[in-house]
C-alpha cells in the first residue's frame, strides 16, 4: 500500500499591498524592496477574516481537487504560528467550518516556516502506520496580524495566505509520495527570529503593548545566513539519503521569504533551473509559502506523474526541513 497526495489547494485575500502602499507607510522604496528580497506585493486579509479562513478556503479547494468529501477526512493537521486564538485550534475550526466528522483527529503544529513540510510528515507517519486514512495538511497564516507596521526592516517582507494537501492511503498505489526527509532545528539560536510577547513568558500587558511584543522581530542578515546554510545543508542531506542526484529533480522549492536565499540555496545546489518561485506576488507566506508553489505546478498542468520535488524551508526556532515528494 502507498500514500499519495491527492489535491491541493490555496487562497490568498483580494486586497493587495503594494511597494508603492507601503512607501506612504515607511521610509523605504520599491527599489530597495524589489533589489533586497523580490517582493512587488503581498495579499492582506481583513480584519474580518482569521486564520480559519483562509486555511478552509485552501482546503476546499484541496478537497476538490482531490475528489475527496469531508466525511472522507479523517485527520486534520494544521501548522500555523497565527491561530484565530491561543486555543483552541485552527484544525478544530477548519473541521467545524468543512463539517468533517468528530471522529476526525484535529491538531495544529507550529513549526514557523517549516511547518508545512513537518506537518506533512507527521501526517504521513500517522497514514504510514494505519492510524488515519486521509488527511487534510494545512499551512495558513495571517502574518499581517502579527506585523509591526512601523518596522520598515519586517514589515515590507511578510503576506497572508493558506495552502492545502490532501494526502491518503492508497491500497492500489505500490510507491509513497514521501521520498524522504531531512528536519532539524537550533533552539539555541531562537532569539534572532521571534514573537517575544503574547504567550506565558511575556503576556501583553497595558504597560508593555507600545513596545510591540505581539509583533515579529528578525535579526534579518543572521536569519539570511542561517537560511541558506540550513536550507541547502537538509537538500544535500535528502538528496543523499534517498540516493538521488540533482538532475532527476524536476521542481525545486525552497519557502519563499526572500529571492536572494532562494538564489543563494540555488547557487549552492547548482539547481537553478529547477527551481520555483513565486515570491514577487506574495511575498512571504509563512506556512503557506511551499503549498501555495506546489498548488501553482498542479493546476497549472507542470507536473507530470513521477516527477521528484525537493521542497526546503526554514524558520523561526530556528527550523528546518527538506522533502522530496513524488508526483503521483
Ligand atoms: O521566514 C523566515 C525566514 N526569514 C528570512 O529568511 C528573512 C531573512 N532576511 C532577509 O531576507 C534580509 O536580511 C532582509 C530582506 C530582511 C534585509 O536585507 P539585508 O540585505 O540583510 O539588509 P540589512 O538588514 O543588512 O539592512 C541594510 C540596510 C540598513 O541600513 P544601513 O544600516 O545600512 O544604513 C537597513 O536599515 O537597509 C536598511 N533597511 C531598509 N531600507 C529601506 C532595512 N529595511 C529597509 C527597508 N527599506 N524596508
Amino acid at each position: 500500500m502507498g500514500i499519495r497526495i491527492s489535491g491541493t489547494g490555496s487562497w490568498v485575500p483580494e486586497r493587495i499591498l503594494t511597494n508603492a502602499d507601503l512607501e506612504k507607510m515607511v521610509d523605504t522604496s520599491d527599489e530597495w524592496i524589489v533589489t533586497r528580497t523580490g517582493i512587488r506585493v503581498r495579499h492582506i486579509a481583513d480584519e474580518t477574516m482569521a486564520t480559519s479562513d483562509l486555511a478552509y478556503r485552501a482546503a476546499s479547494l484541496a478537497l476538490e481537487n482531490a475528489n475527496v468529501t469531508p466525511e472522507m477526512v479523517d485527520l486534520i493537521v494544521v501548522s500555523t504560528i497565527t491561530p484565530d486564538k491561543p486555543t483552541p485550534s485552527v484544525a478544530t475550526m477548519v473541521q467545524s467550518k468543512l463539517g468533517i466528522p468528530v471522529s476526525c483527529m484535529c491538531f495544529d503544529i507550529e513549526a514557523a516556516c517549516a511547518g508545512l513540510l513537518y506537518a506533512i510528515n507527521v501526517a504521513h507517519a500517522l497514514l504510514a502506520s494505519g492510524q488515519r486514512k486521509r488527511a487534510l495538511v494545512i499551512g495558513a497564516d495571517k502574518l499581517s496580524s502579527v506585523t509591526n507596521w512601523q518596522d520598515r526592516s519586517t514589515c515590507v517582507l511578510f503576506g497572508d495566505g493558506a495552502s492545502a494537501l490532501v494526502i491518503e492511503s492508497d491500497p492500489g498505489a505500490e510507491e509513497d509520495f514521501l521520498v524522504g526527509t531531512s528536519l532539524g532545528a537550533d533552539g539555541t539560536q531562537a532569539g534572532i527570529l521571534q514573537i517575544r510577547g503574547g504567550g506565558s513568558a511575556v503576556p501583553i500587558t497595558e504597560e508593555n503593548l507600545k513596545d510591540h511584543p505581539h509583533t515579529i522581530t528578525m535579526n534579518g542578515p543572521k536569519t539570511f545566513q542561517q537560511a541558506v546554510t540550513r536550507m541547502t545543508s537538509a537538500c544535500r542531506d535528502v538528496l543523499e539519503k534517498t540516493g538521488t542526484a540533482p538532475d532527476a529533480i524536476r521542481w525545486a522549492i525552497a519557502h519563499q521569504a526572500n529571492d536572494r536565499i532562494i538564489s543563494a540555496v540555488a547557487d549552492r545546489l547548482n539547481m537553478h533551473e529547477q527551481v520555483y518561485r513565486n515570491v514577487e506576488r506574495y511575498g512571504n507566506t509563512s506556512s503557506a509559502s511551499v503549498g501555495i508553489c506546489i498548488d501553482e505546478l498542479n493546476r497549472g498542468g507542470k507536473l507530470k506523474k513521477g516527477d521528484l520535488i525537493l521542497t526546503a524551508a526554514f524558520g523561526a526556532g530556528l527550523i528546518w526541513a527538506a522533502e522530496i515528494l513524488k508526483w503521483q
